[in-house]
């Protein structure tokens, strides 16, 4: 297999008291989508800083298109993009004024800057708001123009720091299309995210960090796969709720999660049987209005996932 065009090895970063990376490692295979995933503080947007050399690590190494970010950081620059967890455009410009403004600041010259800027308009359907100011842009609007600056110098690969947080579903389906599209030009993508359903429709693979270190990677296929099946049961009767629960403890092996006043939801080991649960109710006499077995959500791999180090610590 090739090398990784972003890799991490050791990486550990303190702010004060503060453990943002304890140890953070990574690969990221080229023309992929790799998607971070972790709650607040897990160290995303410190991961992020470092590989785009904002950040020094205190320990440990990380490369980027084969240049250690710390000792080649200007060649680690060249053949990168980003776009932040806030906006870097100029509200007092236009769009089309702040992709010429990157153009320039990345050293193109004044002609190639405005035709760069006139082609990425274009290709990412911008061309209608080119001309207004930023300050009247829509939150999503903002976004994609910031997107669209941080590629303005065509990067090898680029990091995006949670690209949708805050975006209406429409808004964020259009920053998936202008991801995918790039990935499909060869772009090698970084994006960290809070989203489950974002890191599970856009990325190759999973990085899920929590507290600085990363807890598990995987396809998202792969990552659901191990924490096996879940079994929802909905139930006539609400009062019948706590005796269904006793049932799927003693059934599941794990105490259920009340999804609703009426539902609960577990993980099923392999091997147990919908019709014997449903069995196991009856004898029990909860009246089961549905019982279904779906594969997990990746929120709910986080969830576990997240859990379990909680429950080490
Ligand atoms: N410049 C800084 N000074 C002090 N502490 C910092 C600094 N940058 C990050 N931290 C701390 O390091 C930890 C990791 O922060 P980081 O911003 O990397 O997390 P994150 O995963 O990006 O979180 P979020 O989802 O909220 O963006 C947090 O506890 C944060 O408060
Ligand atoms: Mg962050």
């Amino acid at each position: 297999m090739a090398d990784p065009i972003v890799v991490a090895e050791g990486l550990r970063k303190s702010f004060g008291d503060v453990r943002a990376l304890r140890g953070l490692d990574l690969n990221v295979r080229e023309g992929t989508v790799c998607g971070v995933l972790g709650p607040n503080g897990a160290g995303k947007t410190t991961a992020v800083r470092v590989f785009a050399t904002l950040a020094v690590p205190d320990a440990g190494h990380a490369r980027v298109a084969g240049h250690d970010v710390v000792r080649a950081a200007g060649e680690v620059r060249a053949r990168i993009g980003l776009a932040g967890q806030r906006a870097a455009v100029d509200e007092k410009l236009t769009g089309r004024g702040n992709l010429r403004m990157f153009g320039r600041l990345s050293h193109l010259s004044r002609r190639e800057a405005h035709r760069r800027a006139d082609e990425l308009l274009d290709r990412f359907g911008l061309a209608e708001a080119a001309d207004r100011r930023v300050a009247g842009y829509s939150g999503g609007l903002r976004r994609r123009l910031d997107l669209i600056a941080s590629l303005v110098r065509r990067p090898q690969v680029l990091f995006l720091d949670e690209p949708t947080t805050g975006l209406d579903p429409r808004s964020r389906g259009e920053i998936w299309d202008a991801v995918r599209e790039l990935v499909a030009d060869g772009t090698t993508v970084l994006l960290t995210t809070q989203y489950l359903d974002e890191a599970d429709r856009l990325a190759d693979d999973v990085v899920v960090v929590d507290h600085g270190r990363v807890i598990a990677t995987g396809t998202p296929d792969e990552l659901k796969a191990t924490i096996g099946d879940r079994l929802d049961v909905v139930v006539d009767d609400p009062a019948d709720l706590p005796r269904a629960a006793a049932v799927l403890t003693r059934l599941a092996g794990a105490e259920p999660r009340a999804t609703g006043d009426d539902r609960l939801s577990v993980a099923l080991p392999g091997g147990l049987r919908p019709a014997g649960i449903v069995r196991e109710l009856d004898r029990a006499g909860v009246d089961a209005a549905d019982v279904r077995l779906r594969r997990p959500t990746l929120d709910e791999v986080f969830l576990r996932l997240t859990d379990r180090t909680e429950a080490a610590r």
